[in-house]
């Protein structure tokens, strides 16, 4: 029998999870609309299976919101809106193209982080 936490991990689609966004739906970033629309638009492009969104307070941005970031990439977008989420969906989480005019900072965070930063410590 799966514990309650194989059961979520199903349920959140998490093993078969391959971007997920972070989207500010604090005050000042508003995001909650942008969120929804988010989910709508990468359900209607077949996405449900492999992109994930979690609304979260404060990125520690908040200028210029709707606020959210893309990992694995670390591709971070400003100015969000219901209306421009689909651009975002159909050009970066359907075919990988960031949209560069939205994004203002790159961080990916992958395992050369890591290794690098095991390096130093070590
Ligand atoms: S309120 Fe959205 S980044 Fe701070």
């Amino acid at each position: 029998m799966a514990s309650s936490l194989e059961q979520r991990t199903s349920k959140a689609r998490i093993d078969t999870m391959q971007r997920h966004v972070l989207v500010c739906v604090d005050d000042d970033c508003g995001g909650g609309k942008v969120a929804k629309a988010l989910r709508r638009s990468i359900a209607a492009h077949g996405l449900r299976s492999t992109v994930s969104v979690a609304k979260v307070d404060c990125l520690g941005i908040c200028r210029k919101g709707t606020i959210a970031v893309v990992y694995p990439e670390g591709t971070w977008y400003a100015g969000l809106a219901a209306k421009n989420v689909d651009r975002l969906v159909s050009e970066h989480l359907l075919h990988g193209r960031v949209v560069e005019e939205m994004v203002f900072h790159r961080n990916p965070l992958g395992a050369s982080c890591l290794t690098d930063r095991a390096v130093r410590t070590g």
